[in-house]
């Protein structure tokens, strides 16, 4: 019985994880942002291949770095999850400009997308901004620079 009743739960987050806006998923997993040093919450929702709808908040540390990003905690879900290709990426914070993700985020992003997998950058006030990865990381370090190694 309880094991039934946790099955369906899990059917309707299955089924939520791919009708839900990245949108949507950002701004919502923004809320649970951990970010007492710098009062910067971000929230980061991006699409695996199969449909489905990943998302992360950056998690600060008093040891300041070791705080993560929120696309690195979206990025460890989804491969968490037995994905490890991704299609669409969502960044929203509380900020005057869409601010655009770290180098090491677009590093980490591009491991799992594409050049031109399409990132958009929004602020809680609905301005939004919309790059490629390529556009992001022009001159990617890849698989290739280790061609002669
Ligand atoms: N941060 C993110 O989570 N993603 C970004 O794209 C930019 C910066 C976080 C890291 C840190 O917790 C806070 O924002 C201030 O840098």
């Amino acid at each position: 019985m309880h094991f039934d009743t946790r099955l369906s739960q899990d059917t309707v987050k299955q089924t939520e994880r791919h009708t839900m806006s990245l949108a949507d998923a950002a701004r919502a997993v923004r809320a649970n942002a951990y970010a007492p040093y710098s009062n910067f919450k971000v929230g980061a929702a991006i699409r695996a291949v199969s449909g489905e709808v990943f998302s992360g908040c950056n998690v600060e540390n008093v040891a300041y770095p070791e705080g993560t990003c929120a696309e690195a905690g979206a990025i460890a879900a989804m491969v968490a999850a037995g994905q490890t290709r991704l299609t669409e990426v969502y960044v929203i914070a509380d900020s005057p400009a869409p601010v655009p993700p770290c180098g090491g985020c677009r590093q980490k992003l591009m491991e799992f997308g594409e050049a031109d997998t399409r990132v958009t950058l929004a602020t809680t006030e609905g301005r939004e901004a919309s790059y490629t990865l390529a556009e992001l990381l022009p001159g990617a370090f890849a698989n290739a620079h280790m061609d002669k190694a």
